[in-house]
């Protein structure tokens, strides 16, 4: 099968890194898997010049103030090799480094998140991009009504880094986080109404316990939300800091990890509805990928890592086969080529300057 890639357009700086986005490309187009050793050797092509900076006229000290340091950069341009011409959701904007990244290879970028606040910062960072890069404030699950609101129908690349930013995760008052105190709160978008001080002191036992235990793949997942339970007895439970204590208490601490980390995991995915959200989206980004289109997605638990995977395998298989039929059957849901197979890790170098990185896994499929 032929699939059609949009023509590569010319870029004039970065010849080394030209070829190889053109290479990859190539690699997309003929459907040939791209190899590890192409993916390191891109990794090191990319690594001897380094995040591009210069198109938008910040100097190398002002980019490092800004607070998201994009994640597995190299591997994200590889993917979506975001040449002059191309149009890419990015679906979680964040700081706005991945779009930063796009943008500065000459793409032109639609940044979308949830968080009025993430919006407001990365807009002024990438204002000088201009009519390159525009915004639109939502959740991107409703992917099919913000394009429409910008008059896209269709996109070359759809990139979603998901969860929380560290800017979010960092601020007490979002209440992300068991290292600070602060209100219950974890919504990503504070116009949302339901917030994790709802789900404390509102849910049945048997509710939280099967979030603790499936979204936070917590053992302890029963005897946490009793103790919850027994604790907002005596009043409601406000503070992150309260809610760290009263599952201490119960969860025993096996590693130099928080015990309340499970939790507190749990309880973000459950307030944002952040698996549900994520399978939604997989769905409908389909319908608005270009043929040849990238779709690339960063996960940070193995949770949203499988539902990932099970779409791309399921989306990739051309024939299905049962032991009760005769012959393989065409797969009526085939339209993605995985040119990757496994999941893409970050370098070593990258999770030894940057922790957060240690559990991502970067999976990209290619529309048919
Ligand atoms: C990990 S950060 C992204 C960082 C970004 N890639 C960068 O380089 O700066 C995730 C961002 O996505 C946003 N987000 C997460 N889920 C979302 C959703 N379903 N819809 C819209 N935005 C979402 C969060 O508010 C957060 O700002």
């Amino acid at each position: 099968m032929i699939i059609s890639i949009k023509p590569w357009l010319e870029l004039e700086q970065k010849p080394d890194l030209t070829q190889s986005l053109m290479r990859v490309g190539e690699s997309f187009a003929g459907l040939e898997l791209s190899s590890d050793a192409e993916l390191d050797e891109f990794r090191m092509s990319y690594r001897s010049y380094g995040p591009s900076a210069s198109n938008n006229g910040l100097e190398q000290g002002k980019r490092m103030e800004f607070y998201h340091q994009p994640i597995m950069s190299a591997e994200i341009l590889m993917a979506m090799a975001p040449v002059r011409g191309k149009q890419i959701f990015d679906g979680t904007l964040g700081g706005g480094g991945h779009s930063e990244l796009l943008l500065s290879e000459g793409a032109h970028v639609i940044g979308c998140d949830q968080d009025g606040d993430a919006l407001k910062h990365a807009k002024a960072r990438l204002e000088s991009y201009g009519d390159q890069f525009l915004t639109v404030r939502g959740n991107f699950e409703s992917m099919d009504s913000l394009l429409a609101r910008v008059g896209v129908e269709e996109v070359d690349g759809i990139l979603l880094d998901l969860g929380v930013s560290s800017k979010q995760l960092d601020n007490p008052e979002r209440g992300f986080s068991f290292r600070f105190d602060g209100p219950l709160d974890m919504r990503m978008d504070d116009r949302a109404e339901f917030s994790a001080r709802d789900l404390v002191n509102d849910w049945s036992v048997d509710e939280m316990t099967r979030i603790f235990r499936e979204y936070g793949e917590e053992r302890h997942a029963f005897r946490a939300a009793k103790a919850i339970e027994k604790a907002r007895e005596k009043g409601a439970i406000n503070r992150t800091s309260e809610l760290v204590d009263i599952v201490s208490a119960v969860i025993p601490k096996v590693s130099k990890k928080n015990p309340a980390t499970r939790v507190f995991q749990a309880i973000r995915i459950a307030v944002n509805r952040e698996l549900e959200v994520l399978e939604n989206t997989l769905e409908k980004s389909i319908n608005h990928l270009a043929p040849g289109g990238v779709l690339s997605i960063i996960t940070f638990h193995s949770l949203e890592d499988r539902i990932v995977k099970h779409f791309m395998r399921r989306r990739s298989t051309p024939f299905l086969d049962r032991p009760e039929w005769p012959e393989p059957r065409e797969n009526p849901e085939y339209c993605l080529q995985l040119p990757h197979r496994r999941a893409i890790v970050p370098s070593k170098e990258e999770v030894e300057s940057n922790p957060r990185a240690r559990s991502a896994k970067l999976r990209v499929a290619v529309k048919l």
